[in-house]
């Protein structure tokens, strides 16, 4: 592995998931491939999960790590080419990632979009302006349209728990007083077309994922029909695509809650955290024994080493 940008990276997903495996059973085992090599870990945008289980999973490598926060702690930043920079952006991406580079054997980058341009937000600029000018490889820490680190970890813990070959993952929209991105819900779409899995996507009308993303999944706007005999309820706002950016609904029917639960197969409940208790998911669902919430969280530890390592096992 090259870069880590998203699934089209992966050449073989039950491998990488085989290695985050094993990195959970013995996660000091390999302190030798990193050392004296460096990971950079670039914040646009809030996060707890992904920067300490990305940092963990350097140190337990043998990595030193290094974490900036760009907002508020690095210089503005212009991300367009061409302009004359007189405005209150002081630096252009173009020198950022390339000196950031120059300190880094890898760089992991998260940088959410600006739901405003949906065309400029899907050509996912910030993070292919890291690939091309920092000349390391690059770890996608959630970019404009897709959060791989966060996928891998959903399909290490859909192979841990699952209690059939086949289960029916349901990937549900549920309401939120903010505007989010699409990133977890397309690239949990993505990585789930990857599996041979029953994938089934629940949302409102108008809250349709990109087809690219949404690819093979059934796509259901009644969530009890969508719920019948699930295995897996794995709940995400997203804001609208078609509309984009837009909130279109704040229908409260699409909390995850025990009524909805008991249509299921007995389902697990995902969730990529943070969430919001009582709007997404009613606290009887997360505190329930059927949540997988912190065993999620766990696991990208894992998943971030088993990348890191295959990049680093590349040279
Ligand atoms: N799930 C996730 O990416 O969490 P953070 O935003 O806290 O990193």
């Amino acid at each position: 592995m090259k870069h880590f940008l998203n699934i089209h990276d992966v050449n073989d997903l039950n491998a990488l998931v085989q290695e985050a495996l094993n990195c959970k059973k013995n996660p000091k085992a390999d302190q030798q491939i990193g050392n004296n090599k460096t990971l950079g870990l670039i914040f646009m945008n809030p996060s707890l999960r992904t920067r300490l289980s990305t940092q963990k999973a350097g140190i337990n490598l043998g990595m030193d790590v290094m974490v900036m926060n760009f907002t508020g702690e690095g210089w503005a930043l212009e991300t367009n080419e061409g302009v004359i920079m007189n405005g209150d952006k002081a630096e252009h991406i173009k020198e950022a990632a390339a000196v950031v580079g120059s300190y880094c054997d890898i760089v992991g980058l998260r940088s959410f979009p600006t739901l405003k341009d949906k065309a400029q937000d899907y050509k996912d600029h910030v993070i292919n302006a890291f690939m091309k000018y920092a000349g390391v490889p690059i770890v996608n820490l959630e970019s404009a349209t897709v959060h791989p680190c966060q996928s891998l970890t959903d399909v290490i813990t859909i192979e841990e728990t699952k209690k059939t070959a086949k289960p029916k993952v349901v990937l549900t929209w549920a309401p939120h007083p903010r505007a989010l991105p699409q990133s977890v819900a397309n690239s949990f779409s993505e990585w789930m077309n990857r599996t041979d899995y029953e994938f089934v996507i629940a949302n409102p009308e108008g809250y349709d994922l990109s087809k690219e993303f949404a690819g093979k999944a059934s796509i259901i706007h009644d969530p009890d029909e969508a719920y019948k005999g699930a295995d897996f309820i794995y709940a995400k706002n997203w804001s609208s695509y078609e509309n984009y950016g837009q909130i279109l609904s704040q229908d409260e029917n699409w909390m995850v809650d025990e009524r909805k639960m008991n249509l299921t197969n007995n389902a697990k409940f995902m969730h990529c955290l943070p969430v919001r208790r009582n709007v997404v998911v009613s606290d009887g669902v997360i505190d329930s024994n059927n949540s997988l919430v912190i065993q999620q969280a766990a696991n990208r530890e894992f998943a971030a080493q088993a990348v890191l390592k295959q990049i680093l096992s590349n040279g």
